[in-house]
């Protein structure tokens, strides 16, 4: 049974990864109900929480039904993620992770993201400064390293945990490797199989089946697994993993009525959370992956894109509704 601090998160949780754009409530309340069982906000930017941005305030809403959840931020500057811990306290998440992993160079050029992975000793020491000015739960995601050369992983998650961290998360690229090539879980299992290592550790990266998942479980060894792009327009993922995990089968895949409420309610959350233009606007890179399969579908999903009027793509979905409400996805 895995505990973050002491959150019960289960047996071999199914993590849903922290993704700008993405990861915003009504997609993690969609993830929730279909079966994970943490989820993260996408990340915010220290900066502007202790600016009072109106963009990254908002990022810190979260629905009770969704809880356990994490709010990440990132940073490089100690005063300034000292002082958005306490901003972040306010909305009451579980969890409050540190991103150390973004590979973007906006982010990396400031320090913060994986550049502080050019910085060991600071990232121990932020994060120490952090676990003692809260009460809550830090937890950390980040990368191997910053490049193949420079890959310390498992000194460097021991660190993390000496200093507090509750839980660690791994994506198993470099910095260098942005999301190029595969995900390498196995500098992941060493740092799961240091015997100084008692926190949980996550794997992440490139986990998109079912028996991708086992494998992490079974072959690595890791003590959960943290979904990010397999879960973008698919929540079911979830579902469909434990339900893999239980029997060994497969379950279909959801009917086209399940993906139209699915649909439908994500884009009546996203209007209620962030008004039509926003929730409309970031809504759609879901659709792909929602409707995937069937065929002559480009009118529709363009009706779905292109319009920035709610209206009009609701009036998508009934027009799916009415032409393909038999298709069987396969
Ligand atoms: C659209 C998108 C946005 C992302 N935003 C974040 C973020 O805000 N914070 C973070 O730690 N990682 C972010 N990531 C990285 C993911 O959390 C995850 O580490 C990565 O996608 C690998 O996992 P996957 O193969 O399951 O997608 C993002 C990834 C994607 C695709």
């Amino acid at each position: 049974m895995a505990k973050i601090g002491n959150i019960d998160v289960g047996d071999f949780p199914l993590l849903l990864a922290p993704m700008e754009d993405v990861s915003d409530p009504p997609f993690r309340a969609l993830c929730k109900e279909h079966g994970a069982d943490v989820v993260y906000t996408e990340f915010i930017s220290s900066e502007g929480l202790i600016r009072d941005a109106a963009k990254s305030t908002m990022k810190l809403d979260i629905y009770e039904k969704e809880r356990p959840v994490g709010i990440q931020i990132f940073g490089a500057n100690l005063e300034s993620m000292l002082q958005s811990v306490e901003i972040v306290e306010k909305s009451n998440p579980d969890i409050i992770d540190i991103n150390f992993g973004c590979p973007v160079k906006k982010v990396v050029s400031k320090g913060a993201g994986a550049g502080i992975l050019k910085d060991i000793d600071l990232m121990v020491s932020l994060t120490e400064a952090m676990v003692k000015h809260t009460n809550l739960p830090i937890t950390v995601k980040t990368r191997l390293g910053w490049d193949n050369d420079s890959i310390k992983i498992v000194e460097v998650a021991e660190r993390l945990q000496d200093v507090g961290c509750k839980a660690i998360s791994i994506h198993g690229r470099t910095r260098v490797q942005m999301y190029k090539g595969e995900a390498d879980w196995a500098p992941i299992s060493e740092v799961k199989n240091n015997p100084r290592m008692h926190i949980p550790v996550f794997g992440n990266g490139d986990v998109d089946t079912p028996e991708r998942a086992v494998e992490m479980r079974d072959k690595f060894g890791l003590d959960g697994a943290m979904i990010g792009r397999a879960a973008i327009g698919y929540p079911w993922f979830f579902r469909e993993v434990k339900h893999y995990f239980e029997t060994g089968e497969h379950l279909p895949s959801p009917t086209m009525i399940e993906r139209l409420d699915a649909a439908r309610r994500h884009l009546q959350m996203a209007i209620d959370w962030k008004g039509e233009k926003l929730g409309v606007f970031e809504t759609r890179r879901h659709y792909t992956n929602y409707f995937k399969g069937i065929p002559h579908f480009k009118e529709y999903r363009m009706k779905m894109v292109t319009s920035d009027d709610a209206v009009d793509v609701f009036a998508a979905f009934d027009e799916v509704e009415r032409d393909f409400s038999d298709f069987q996805f396969a």
